[in-house]
């Protein structure tokens, strides 16, 4: 027989889980050793069943530790009564103290990165959650029944509106508001930012739900050098280093020529040569879309690129899940805790 008092032991442990603001600490206790170090001096006979109460003692404390986690993070939240009558002059409802509550890593980011494009002096503008076909496809130079829509796994509501598969659904409204502008004499330059939706198999790497950053440029002299000087410089002041870039062809029906963007993994996160990370599209306006907006295209140039919100934050942090960002996670959202 052990000397060993397991049932005492989980109670000790028990007790401490229930007192303890840091509940997960508590697995790390001497005592587990104790019990595990015990199970290997026992006669052979004695060891199974012995082992058995010990891990259902692990067991016990684990479960412990992740109510006490779950109290702890809905401790300061007092229920509103719902059902009391309400009155203008009424007490305040009690909210969680301002200190608990954390920017969400995606807002703060996506402040980041309307900041430096603003400084390079583009303006910011929400793209919509809900759009049409028009704006999808249409004023896009996807037409009717053309196999480059079925990249784009779209939901439609029953009126046959569409939650927006890219925030390229914006371009068109950016060149139609600054034509007046650019004839002026001047140059268009906005970037868009939201939510876009996809019709995806959710894994680590795929959400139906995630955010993209378009930018839009228009100018007598627009080219594709100013553009990669453009995005070069806005990853190496979103990353805080210089970086090497390269481009690709790519296929997108509203650019000609159309380009993947990539940037090579820095050796700060573990980047080797040649680890090439691909974070947007990107090209040259295609004439047919600066025409549906009311632009000459033989007069006016302009690029355009798109990409994804997640995939920079989850460079810059190492997050390996992109799931991560959806899912309400306190313990994930205070690790960005500023
Ligand atoms: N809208 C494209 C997508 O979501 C990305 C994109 C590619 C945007 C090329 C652009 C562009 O503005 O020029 O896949």
């Amino acid at each position: 027989m052990s000397t060993i008092d397991v049932q005492g032991v989980l109670q000790g442990l028990l007790q401490q889980v229930a007192a303890s603001d840091t509940p997960r600490e508590v697995l790390k206790a001497p005592e587990f050793k104790q019990m595990y170090g015990a199970i290997a001096i026992l006669p052979a006979e004695e060891r199974g069943a012995f082992g058995r109460e010990v891990n259902q003692v692990k067991v016990t404390v684990e479960q412990a530790v992740e109510a006490r986690e779950n109290e702890l993070e809905s401790a300061d939240v007092v229920a509103l009564d719902v059902t009391a009558p309400w009155s203008v002059n009424g007490t305040k409802p009690q909210l969680l103290p301002t200190n608990q509550g954390t920017q969400h890593p995606l807002t703060k980011e996506l402040d980041n990165v309307i900041d430096i494009f603003t400084r390079m002096g583009f303006d910011a503008i929400e793209s919509r959650q809900i759009d049409d076909d028009h704006h999808m496809f249409g004023t896009l130079n996807f037409p009717e029944d053309h196999p480059a829509r079925d990249g784009y796994d779209t939901f439609r509501t029953e009126e046959g509106f569409i939650p927006p598969a890219h925030t390229s659904t914006m371009q068109h409204r950016i060149l139609k508001d600054g034509k007046a502008q650019l004839e002026a004499g001047g140059h268009i330059a906005a970037i868009s930012y939201g939510r876009v939706f996809r019709n995806e198999d959710v894994d680590a790497t795929h959400e139906h739900t995630f955010y993209q950053v378009e930018g839009v440029y228009v100018s007598k002299t627009a080219n594709l050098g100013q553009m990669l000087g453009t995005l070069r410089s806005f990853f190496e002041t979103y990353y805080g280093q210089t970086l090497r870039i390269k481009t690709q062809p790519a296929y997108f029906p509203f650019v000609e020529p159309g380009l993947e963007f990539a940037i090579e993994k820095p050796a700060a996160i573990g980047g080797k040569t040649g680890d090439w990370l691909e974070m947007l599209g990107c090209g040259m306006i295609h004439p047919n879309v600066l025409r549906e907006a009311g632009i000459d295209p033989t007069q006016y140039r302009g690029f355009a690129w798109g990409g994804g919100v997640e995939r920079l934050v989850m460079l810059k942090y190492g997050i390996e899940d992109l799931r991560h960002f959806e899912a309400g996670k306190l313990a994930f959202l205070r690790k960005f805790k500023s």
